[in-house]
């Protein structure tokens, strides 16, 4: 009997032990990747963090490590709403929006809400899939008001109608929302960068987090920038750069390459912080055929002087230059492949229906995948993709193309077909 007692006293003893040693080593693993900020809700009374450290305790600690939280930022100010406010609803007591808006963050952040929404990642983002039959007038007016909005109805892509709800709400619509029209008349999900809780810039700089969007096979700038000589700095690197240092305070001090938001967004030697992502660009790079943009003289400058911080300014204007050659030279190879296509839309022999016979997929891959691939990687130094993911994917679609119009134009009755020469 006795015995008994002590071997199961020694097992739990065992149990403990080791349970013990294992939370040890979780918070020593944690320890390593740097130590977290205090809790600025430790010891709130307010009722919206007691009940939620309860219902949502992830929520309430992320905040509560959170810059806002440490400026005394509460709960209420972006959820609480009043009770005809759009969107909202009874909740404990309290009417809230479960969805803050950039109206709520506008209060607060109005520069940052005010170029949001002069990008492409504002209503354009959303016509893009939803055409502008789709916006009701005020959202009209804002989209027209975006000096760079345009082109853009032009080339949205019939897909979208194609594949069908069931399916595009968790495709084009996941990355698109990000400029989604709100029931407030603010436009847009600041979250889908400022990941909630936290709202943190450190992660808002970090390329990961464009990642969730600029990837894949017709815009793969993740997989660009990984393998560009700054990507793979930040790889070796970022672990020890100064990603909190305040916004417009950065320089190739606090990180010696840039990440996506370094070049395009943050403020850095000089330039400063925009939420217009389009502010720094030079050409529409994601058309069929690439245009300069209206300010686009202006833009480079900008962008060059996030550049000239780390490099000298022949380096970088003998690239721009040659980078400005080869955005030409993947236009006319796709002007090329229109004109190869043109005679088979003058004849009518291609349905009126976009995605429905293979040489249109041939086409829309040459300049929407390969095209735009390789204009990316010349633009930001992705010698694979400029290469293998795009020059050589052209050339060889390109063979496949005249091999499919020849096929074509030689199937049409004989009496259709040109004379040959006597
Ligand atoms: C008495 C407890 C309690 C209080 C007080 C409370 N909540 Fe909640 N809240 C909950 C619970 C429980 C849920 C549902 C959680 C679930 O479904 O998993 C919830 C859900 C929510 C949601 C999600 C709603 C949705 O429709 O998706 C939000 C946002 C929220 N609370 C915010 C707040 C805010 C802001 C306050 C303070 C004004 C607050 N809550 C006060 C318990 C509370
Ligand atoms: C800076 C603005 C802001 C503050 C402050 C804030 N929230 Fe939120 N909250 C948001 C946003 C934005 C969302 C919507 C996230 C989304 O769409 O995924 C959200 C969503 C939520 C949800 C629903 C999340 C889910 O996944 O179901 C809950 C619950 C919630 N908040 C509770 C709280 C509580 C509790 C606090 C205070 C401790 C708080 N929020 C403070 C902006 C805020
Ligand atoms: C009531 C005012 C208020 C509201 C509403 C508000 N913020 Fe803030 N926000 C602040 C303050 C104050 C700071 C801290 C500024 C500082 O530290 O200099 C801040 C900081 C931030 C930061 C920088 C965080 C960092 O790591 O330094 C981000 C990002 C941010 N807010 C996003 C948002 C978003 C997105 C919303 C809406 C969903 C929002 N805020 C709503 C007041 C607000
Ligand atoms: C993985 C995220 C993602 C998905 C899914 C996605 N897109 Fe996009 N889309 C983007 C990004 C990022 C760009 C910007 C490319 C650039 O600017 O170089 C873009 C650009 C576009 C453009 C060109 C820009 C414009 O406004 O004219 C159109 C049109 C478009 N997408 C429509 C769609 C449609 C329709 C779908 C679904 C059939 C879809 N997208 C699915 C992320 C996505
Ligand atoms: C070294 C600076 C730099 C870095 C880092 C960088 N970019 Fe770029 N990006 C550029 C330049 C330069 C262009 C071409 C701009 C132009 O038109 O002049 C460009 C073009 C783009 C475009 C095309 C816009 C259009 O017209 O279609 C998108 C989208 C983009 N970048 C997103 C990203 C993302 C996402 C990352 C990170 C994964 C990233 N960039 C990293 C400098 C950079
Ligand atoms: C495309 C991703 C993205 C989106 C969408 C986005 N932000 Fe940011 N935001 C960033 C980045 C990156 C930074 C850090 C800039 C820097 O390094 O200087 C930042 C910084 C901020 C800051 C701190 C700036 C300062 O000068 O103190 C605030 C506040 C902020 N964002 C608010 C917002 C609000 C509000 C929205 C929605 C209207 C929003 N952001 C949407 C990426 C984004
Ligand atoms: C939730 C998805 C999403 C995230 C996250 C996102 N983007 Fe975008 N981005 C888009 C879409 C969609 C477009 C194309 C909008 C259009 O032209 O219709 C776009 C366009 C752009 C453009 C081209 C703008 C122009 O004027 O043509 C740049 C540059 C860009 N994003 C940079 C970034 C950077 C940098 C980050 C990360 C800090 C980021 N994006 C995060 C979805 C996203
Ligand atoms: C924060 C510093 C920093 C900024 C800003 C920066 N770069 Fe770089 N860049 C680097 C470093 C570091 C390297 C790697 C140098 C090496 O190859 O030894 C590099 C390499 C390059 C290379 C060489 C690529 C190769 O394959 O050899 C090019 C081209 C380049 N950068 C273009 C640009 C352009 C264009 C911009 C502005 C849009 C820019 N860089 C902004 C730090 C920076």
């Amino acid at each position: 009997m006795r015995s008994w007692r002590v071997l199961v006293l020694s097992a739990v003893v065992t149990l403990v032990v080791i349970g013990l040693a294992v939370i040890v080593g979780v918070m020593g693993q944690r320890a390593s990747g740097g130590p977290r900020e205090s809790d600025y809700l430790a010891g709130s009374t307010d009722s919206c963090v007691t009940c939620h450290r309860r219902a949502s305790p992830g929520i309430v600690d992320q905040y509560g490590r959170s810059a806002m939280a440490a400026a005394k930022v509460t709960c209420q100010d972006c959820h609480a709403v009043p009770a005809d406010y759009p969107g909202a609803e009874q909740h404990e007591g309290a009417t809230i929006l479960a969805s803050p808006t950039p109206a709520r963050c506008q209060r607060c952040h109005e520069r940052e809400v005010a170029q949001f929404n002069q990008s492409r990642h504002s209503v354009p983002a959303f016509v893009a899939y939803a055409g502008t039959a789709a916006l009701t007038p005020p959202f009209r007016k804002l989209y027209d008001a975006i000096p760079e909005g345009q082109p853009t109805d032009k080339v949205r892509n019939a897909l979208f109608a194609i594949e069908g709800k069931d399916i595009t709400d968790f495709a084009c619509v996941k990355c698109h929302e990000v400029g989604e029209p709100r029931l407030d008349g603010s436009v847009g999900k600041c979250q889908k960068c400022h990941l909630r809780h936290e709202f943190s810039i450190s992660q808002a700089r970090k390329p990961e987090t464009c990642n969730n969007c600029h990837i894949g096979p017709d815009h793969p700038h993740w997989e660009i920038y990984h393998e560009s000589p700054h990507g793979v700095m930040y790889e070796t690197q970022g672990s020890q750069w100064n990603w909190k240092a305040r916004p417009d305070t950065l320089t190739p001090v606090d990180m010696p390459a840039p990440t996506c938001a370094t070049c395009h967004m943050s403020g850095f030697a000089g330039a400063s912080t925009t939420h217009d992502v389009g502010d720094r660009l030079t050409w529409f790079l994601f058309s069929e055929v690439s245009e300069r943009r209206p300010a686009w003289e202006s833009n480079r400058a900008r962008m060059q002087t996030v550049c000239f911080s780390c490099h000298n300014s022949k380096f970088i204007t003998s690239y721009y230059a040659a980078a400005d050659t080869a955005t030409e030279q993947v236009n006319k190879w796709v002007r090329d492949s229109q004109a190869l296509v043109a005679p088979l839309r003058d004849k009518g022999l291609l349905t009126k229906e976009p995605f429905d016979e293979p040489i249109e997929f041939e086409q829309f891959e040459l300049w929407h995948h390969w095209g735009r691939t390789a204009k990316f990687g010349v633009w930001m130094q992705g010698p694979d993709y400029v290469q293998w993911h795009g020059a050589y994917e052209i050339t060889k679609s390109m063979v496949e193309l005249k091999d499919m119009v020849h096929q074509k134009l030689a199937a049409q009755p004989s009496e259709e077909k040109p004379k040959e020469a006597p």
